[in-house]
């Protein structure tokens, strides 16, 4: 039996997974760095992938039972992301690979957010991909992915995460703004005449399938400091910016024809995200493809499972190296920090 090592070391998440060949994620292990109150720092959040990865890695080989030997190949994802991130995953990776003498396979993460969405059934989908420092609509087109709508300034996550810190909550902010929405929409809805909690009047940014968060942010920094209700203000700003993501997916979706909406990165764990997609694509007739949380968020599984479509790939056909994205040689192996997603050559497809 062989195996396929998956790694990711993006952003704030060092992550291990096993995968064997024929696709099943064995084991999918992820240390994330986490503060209690402020953002991320990277070369702090460098240093916990250094402390961090060699434990995982062992730890990732006993859980699926299998030996460094057995390991066939490894994935790792060297763009797009934070340099002093992918600096550390990389050394890690050329360092097992050599130790090893087995090949090294260069994953796309976004594309890989995407890609992982055929392991739950989806086919040709629409994807809604948000996270932390993205958040793009893509589709894949004539022998790319290709980005048909994202922000055009800073990415959802990012966005919630920094109006966390203005309300002095930690990183990542995401879970606890969607607990505070919860809570006031709950309390508020029973306020209210209409059973709809009240809404704060925010700005809507959507043009064509493109979104803008700059401008709300700014608003929502001017409302805190007045000391407006901070529940209050997290309830609006997941109804209106949620609104905003769907509108840009509804309106690629209309665009390219597809009928599959499939959810991708951290924020899409946000269950009122999900339910406003579900909405719309049962209005639409579309199907909606959404991973189980662990596929959702930075994970090393999506490489693993990516990486090993990539190796198929590259053994069926011979390619070149920098075509496939599988390299014998390490030394041709490098990060590549501002990667977009249409840059990439779909040659396992
Ligand atoms: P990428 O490298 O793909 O941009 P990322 O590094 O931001 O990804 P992810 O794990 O995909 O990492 O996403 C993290 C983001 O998801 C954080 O901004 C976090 O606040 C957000 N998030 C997590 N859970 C929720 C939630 N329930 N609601 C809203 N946002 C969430
Ligand atoms: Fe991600």
């Amino acid at each position: 039996m062989k195996y396929m090592l998956g790694v990711e070391s993006t952003a704030h998440t060092f992550g291990v997974a096993v995968v064997d060949f024929e696709g099943r994620i064995l084991v999918n292990l992820r240390d994330m760095y986490t503060t209690e109150e402020g953002g991320m720092i990277p070369l702090e959040v460098r240093a916990h992938h250094k402390r961090v990865a060699g434990d995982l890695y062992l730890k990732a080989l006993e859980e699926a039972g299998i030996d460094e030997g057995d390991v066939e190949a490894i994935a790792f994802s060297n763009a797009p992301g934070l340099a002093p991130c992918l600096l550390e995953g990389m050394g890690f990776v050329k360092k097992k690979a050599r130790e090893l003498g087995i090949p090294v396979v260069c994953v796309n993460h976004c594309i890989a957010h995407l890609e992982i969405g055929s392991s739950i059934g989806a086919t040709d989908p629409v994807m809604l991909y948000v996270s932390g420092a993205n958040t793009q609509v893509i589709a894949y087109e004539a022998g790319k992915y290709r980005v048909f709508g994202e922000t055009l300034d800073l990415g959802v996550g990012n966005f919630i995460d920094t109006v966390a810190r203005y309300m002095g909550l930690g990183f990542p902010g995401g879970p606890r703004i969607q607990q505070m929405a919860a809570e006031y929409a709950e309390v508020g809805g029973r306020w209210s005449v209409v059973g709809e909690p009240e809404l704060l009047d925010l700005p809507y940014s959507v043009k064509g399938m493109d979104v803008a968060f700059s401008g709300l942010q700014t608003k929502i920094r001017n409302l805190i400091e007045r000391g407006v209700d901070k529940s209050k203000i997290a309830y609006s700003m997941q109804e209106v910016v949620f609104a905003m993501l769907v509108e840009a997916a509804e309106r690629a979706l209309a665009h390219t024809g597809k009928t599959e909406l499939l959810l991708g990165g951290g924020v899409a764990c946000n269950s009122r995200l999900q339910e406003m997609c579900r909405i719309m694509c049962e209005e639409r007739g579309c199907k909606m493809f959404c991973p189980e949380r662990g596929l959702l968020v930075d994970n090393a599984g999506m490489i693993g499972y990516l990486g090993l479509k990539m190796w198929r790939s590259a053994q069926a056909t011979g390619n070149r190296q920098q075509v496939t994205g599988v390299f014998w040689d390490l030394d041709s192996v490098d990060i590549a920090p501002r990667e977009r997603t249409d840059d990439v050559e779909v040659v396992w497809k």
